[in-house]
């Protein structure tokens, strides 16, 4: 039976909208469980789903959320437009098939990649405001846009994307791309927030996390909300999901925050924008 979801914060958006601040995340969900998966988080209570393209996933969502009887009213489903996508007639054929999976409507559209080195950012994004105004697509962004790109969005006079969904995590905090999104009124999506599980080796973490009382997990999903991100944790196991939707009552001190933040090292977990030259 479906639980109930708990009370998540919205972040407001520079279009009037506002997301669930807490979701779940879809990547390396292999596109034969995704039904299952998803039906178990929606039953955890989640109502936020981060897909892509890329994934190969949106059918299985989609299909989860058409069984589940959950209102469309109640979600917010994001996916993403994939990197071999960005010339005109490819986004818009591609914006059909995403919109058909995902039973007809895209709360969150977010141009994938840059791939800067290939494509004028700004072109791209042209085509993004046109799929807004003609496709049932509420709010557009981007994902793992640098600040050269967002500059480049605004010096070529389009609008400002609601969001930038980067690689936010305590080895990766990226506070120059956040800082930047911020000057600009872009919100924020940490994604990979557990570092794809290194986090879960970290001593520091786990003695911090035994301080608390939580889960590894959960401090550090705690630390991207309190620094104002959305996130989107995945995992593929109920009672794992359940633990990561549970963070709403306690908190972080300043110290505690600052600690985390301390183990910035540099270590990604993902690609970098400026080389990520994946066009499959
Ligand atoms: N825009 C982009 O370019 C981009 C790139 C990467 C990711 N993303 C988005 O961000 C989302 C999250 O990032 P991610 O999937 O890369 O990694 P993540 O959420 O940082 O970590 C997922 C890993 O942590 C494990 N895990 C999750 N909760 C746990 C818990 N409570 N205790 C122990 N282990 C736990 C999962 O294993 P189990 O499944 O076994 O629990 C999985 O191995 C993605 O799913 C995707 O939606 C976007």
């Amino acid at each position: 039976m479906t639980a109930p979801t708990p009370q998540i914060p919205l972040i407001d958006l520079n279009d009037g909208r506002a997301i669930p601040q807490l979701g779940f995340g879809t990547y390396q969900v292999p596109p034969a469980d995704t039904e299952k998966v998803v039906t178990a988080a929606l039953e955890a209570g989640y109502r936020h789903f981060d897909t892509a393209q890329m994934y190969g996933n949106e059918d299985g969502v989609g299909r989860a959320i058409a069984a589940s009887g959950v209102p469309r009213e109640e979600l917010w489903l994001t996916t993403k437009l994939n990197n071999s996508f960005h010339e005109r007639s490819a986004a818009l054929e591609a914006t059909e098939r995403s919109l058909e999976a995902l039973g007809g409507r895209i709360d969150l559209y977010l141009v994938h990649w840059p791939l800067a080195m290939h494509d004028d950012v700004a072109r791209v994004w042209e085509v993004m405001e046109e799929v807004r105004s003609d496709h049932p697509v509420d709010s557009i962004g981007v994902s793992n846009f640098t600040p050269a790109n967002l500059a480049r969005l605004s010096e070529a006079g389009l609008s400002t994307p609601t969001v930038n969904q980067i690689e936010s995590n305590p080895y990766f905090v990226n506070d120059a791309v956040r800082a930047a999104c911020a000057d600009r009124g872009i919100a924020v999506e940490a994604w990979s927030p557990l570092a794809q599980g290194a986090v879960f080796d970290d001593p520091q973490l786990t003695a911090l996390s035994e301080q608390v009382d939580r889960s590894v997990s959960q401090v550090v999903l705690r630390w991207v909300l309190q620094r104002g991100d959305i996130v989107f944790p995945k995992s593929s196991n109920p009672e794992r999901m359940r633990q990561n939707l549970e963070l709403f009552d306690f908190e972080l001190t300043d110290e505690q925050m600052a600690s985390i933040s301390a183990l910035h090292n540099g270590t990604r977990s993902g690609p970098d924008p400026d080389t990520f030259d994946w066009r499959g």
